[in-house]
C-alpha cells in the first residue's frame, strides 16, 4: 500500500463509530427517526381547510377520534397522519385528478452545496403535509436526503435497496424500491455511496436508452402520485441525464454569489447540449417550468442585492419571487438531522425560526402553485382564487 492510501485510512479508522454516535445524539434513545411534529387545532384548520367547529363536530359524533392528550389533560396536538385522515373524511385533500400529469420535478444544478437537498427535502415535506402523495428519489450517491429521513446510507441502506439495481435492467418496476418515510404521505427510494456505480456502468453501456432508464421506472409507479421529486448529484453524469430526461419540471437553486451565478451558466450550458443530444436519440423533453430559485440569499450582504438584479434581468420570468434565505436555523436544523419543517419550536431563536418557515413556506408555496397550474383540473378552483 502507497504512503497516499495509507493516509486516506486513517482518516478513515474511525468513521464507523463517529457516524453511529452521530444517530445516537440525533435519535435517542431508539436510534430511530419519527416525525414528532403536532399541529395546533388552528394550525389544523388551516391546513384542512375547515373550521375548528367543523373539527370538533366531528371529533364529537366519532367521525374523528380526538387527538392524544398530554398527563394533564392538555390536548397534544394532531399528528400529520391525523391531518389527512381530517382531509379524507372532509374531501379536502388537494390532489389531481387522474387526467393531470404527475409532476417530476428535478432539483438540478452543477454545483455541491447550493442547497438542492435541503430544498427537496423541504419541499417535498411542504407538498406532503398539503396533502399531496409525495415521492422523493434520492439519485445522488452522497445521500444527504436519505440522511435527512434518519438512515445511515452506508450501514442502513443496502445497495439493492436504491436505484442501483434499476439501472442495471435487473428490475421490472420501481415499486420495490419505494418506502414509507415518518412523514405521512411521502414516500423515499434511497439512496448511499455504492450509487455512484451506476456511473461507471452506464457508461459503460453505449446505448442511448441508458438514459431512459430512470424515466421508464418513474413511469411504473408515478400513478400513486402527485408529485415526485428528483435529488440528484451535483455533476451532469449518467445519473443526472437520466434525471433530466425523467423530469418534467426543473428547479435550478442558485446562490446570488459570483462563481454560483457563473456556473450556473455553464450548467444551463451543459444542459442545452445534453437535452439536445438526448432529444436526437430519445425524442423531445417537455418541461412544464423551468424556474431559478435564489437560495441561500442573505439581504445583509449588499453584493447579493446586485446579483439578484441581475438574475431577474438574465433570466427574466423565469426566476422565482420568493427567495430562499440563508438561515441559522436550516443549518442548526441539519446538524440535528432534521428540516425546518420537523421541529416542534425553535433551536435559534422564535424570531429567526417564525422567519425561517415563512420563507420556506413562500417559496414552496410557489412551487406548489406551479404545480397546480399544470393540473386542467385545477385550472378552475385557481381561477375563482385569483391565483391563475
Ligand atoms: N438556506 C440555507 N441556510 C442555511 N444553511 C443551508 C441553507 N441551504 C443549505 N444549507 C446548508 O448547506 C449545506 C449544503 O446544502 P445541501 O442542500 O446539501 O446542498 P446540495 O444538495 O446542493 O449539495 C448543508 O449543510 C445545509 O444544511
Ligand atoms: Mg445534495
Amino acid at each position: 500500500m502507497g504512503a497516499g492510501l495509507d493516509k486516506i485510512n486513517k482518516l478513515l479508522e474511525h468513521t464507523e463509530s463517529l457516524r453511529r454516535s452521530f444517530r445516537n445524539f440525533n435519535f435517542s434513545p431508539d436510534n430511530i427517526k419519527r416525525d414528532e411534529r403536532r399541529y395546533s387545532l388552528k394550525e389544523a384548520q388551516e391546513l384542512v381547510g375547515r373550521s375548528y367547529q367543523a373539527i370538533r363536530d366531528a371529533e364529537k359524533d366519532g367521525r374523528l377520534s380526538p387527538p392524544e392528550t398530554g398527563p394533564n389533560g392538555r390536548r397534544l396536538g394532531f399528528s400529520l397522519n391525523e391531518i389527512n385522515k381530517m382531509r379524507d373524511i372532509f374531501g379536502t385533500r388537494p390532489r389531481r385528478s387522474e387526467n393531470d400529469d404527475p409532476i417530476i420535478l428535478a432539483i438540478q444544478n452543477f454545483k455541491g452545496g447550493v442547497s438542492k437537498s435541503t430544498v427537496a427535502c423541504h419541499l417535498a415535506q411542504y407538498l406532503a403535509k398539503q396533502g399531496y402523495r409525495v415521492l422523493i428519489i434520492d439519485c445522488d450517491s452522497q445521500a444527504s436526503t436519505t440522511t435527512t429521513f434518519g438512515y445511515i446510507p452506508d450501514d442502513d441502506i443496502n445497495e439493492n435497496e436504491t436505484l442501483l439495481p434499476f439501472l442495471r435492467e435487473e428490475a421490472e418496476t420501481l415499486a420495490p424500491f419505494v418506502r414509507k418515510t415518518y412523514w405521512d404521505s411521502l414516500d423515499l427510494i434511497p439512496a448511499n455511496l455504492m450509487l455512484y456505480q451506476a456511473e461507471y456502468e452506464l457508461a459503460s453501456r453505449p446505448s442511448a436508452s441508458t438514459f431512459s432508464l430512470l424515466r421508464e421506472g418513474i413511469e411504473t409507479i408515478q400513478d400513486n402520485y402527485d408529485v415526485i421529486v428528483l435529488d440528484p448529484a451535483p455533476a451532469l453524469g449518467m445519473v443526472s441525464l437520466n434525471v433530466i430526461y425523467a423530469a418534467n419540471a426543473l428547479l435550478i437553486p442558485m446562490p446570488p454569489a459570483m462563481y454560483d451565478f457563473s456556473s450556473t451558466i455553464s450548467f444551463l450550458t451543459m444542459l442545452k447540449n445534453s437535452m439536445e443530444s438526448l432529444e436526437k436519440h430519445l425524442g423531445s423533453i417537455e418541461y412544464k417550468f423551468v424556474k431559478i430559485l435564489i437560495s441561500r440569499y442573505d439581504e445583509n450582504k449588499s453584493a447579493q442585492q446586485a446579483l439578484v438584479d441581475l438574475a431577474n434581468d438574465q433570466f427574466e420570468g423565469s426566476v422565482l419571487t420568493a427567495k430562499m434565505r440563508d438561515s441559522a436555523e436550516i443549518s442548526s436544523a441539519g446538524n440535528r438531522q432534521r428540516t425546518v419543517y420537523e421541529l416542534n419550536g425553535p433551536i435559534t431563536s422564535s424570531k429567526v425560526h417564525n422567519r425561517c418557515i415563512n420563507i420556506l413556506d413562500s417559496v414552496n408555496r410557489e412551487v406548489e402553485l406551479l404545480i397546480r397550474k399544470s393540473w386542467p383540473s385545477h385550472a378552475k378552483a385557481l381561477r375563482e382564487a385569483g391565483l391563475d
